[in-house]
């Protein structure tokens, strides 16, 4: 595994993404949206990689893994038109089905290929999956904090945006202050809150500072720190004394892990 590897895998990916693109403008910007994600997502695993002292072969693997972890958006949005799994199919699987199907790892060793396509699967499962190999392990809980990472950005940026923006961020969820005891109640519990749960925008975006509950390194909680997501978030929900303690028991786990 080369940086060539990896240079072959940036084109072909953007080459992937051009076949998705749409004429609509509002329509694409869901599909740029992912794009630059992906790219995005692949930079925060090189950096959190990095952080972790990873080997410089397995470094390649993440960020290669990472730009293609969410390639089954792709399909996933031009067939139901929503990133919604629920409504649609999931994602992670998809991506990995499409891997497969367009052979495009069949460069990779076997394993690599198999490391690659099982992390595209597991990224955005609710739980990370038991695996007897810990490369497989390490691999799917890293790209998993790279996108979480990452989905904080763009979740923040759609939220502060009041001009033409990616609709599909907000899943078709009603943009209502209301938020669930359950959601509140994850967060001050230290867990990741339920998407079954997420009944209204507010909501969303609690699930999603949920999230930290799940990240991993050490490297990602300081890359987080280093972002302030976590503090552009906190400013887009309402202001009441649930939020406010939920935000706060957020932000001290966050404080604790980057250390
Ligand atoms: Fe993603």
């Amino acid at each position: 595994m080369t940086d060539k590897d990896l240079e072959y895998f940036r084109n072909w990916f953007l080459g992937f993404c051009r076949t998705y693109y749409l004429e609509d403008r509002l329509e694409q910007l869901n599909i740029a949206l992912k794009e630059e994600h992906s790219f995005r997502v692949a930079d925060n695993a090189t950096a959190i990689a990095t952080g972790e002292s990873i080997s410089a072969d397995e470094c390649l693997i993440a960020e290669i893994a990472a730009l293609l972890h969410d390639i089954g958006r792709f399909p996933q949005y031009a067939k139901y038109r929503t990133f919604l799994d629920s409504a649609s199919e999931n994602h992670g699987q998809l991506g990995a089905e499409t891997l497969t199907s367009l052979s495009v790892l069949s460069a990779l060793s076997q394993k690599e290929s198999e490391l690659i396509i099982d992390a595209v699967r597991f990224h955005n499962a609710f739980l990370v999956p038991e695996r007897s190999d810990p490369d497989a392990t390490r691999l799917i809980k890293l790209v998993r904090d790279a996108d979480k990472i990452d989905i904080w950005r763009v979740v923040c940026d759609f939220y502060e945006c009041s001009g033409e923006r990616a609709a599909a961020v907000s899943l078709g969820l009603p943009d209502l202050p209301h938020y669930s005891k359950d959601v509140i109640a994850a967060i001050m519990d230290r867990k990741v809150a339920k998407l079954a749960n997420v009944k209204t925008v507010t909501d969303l975006k609690l699930l999603h500072l949920s999230w930290v509950f799940d990240l991993n390194y050490r490297s990602s909680f300081r890359l987080v720190d280093k972002k302030g997501s976590l503090r552009r978030m906190a400013g887009v929900l309402p202001g009441t004394d649930d939020v406010f303690r939920a935000v706060s028991v957020v932000q001290e786990y966050v404080s604790e892990k980057a250390v």
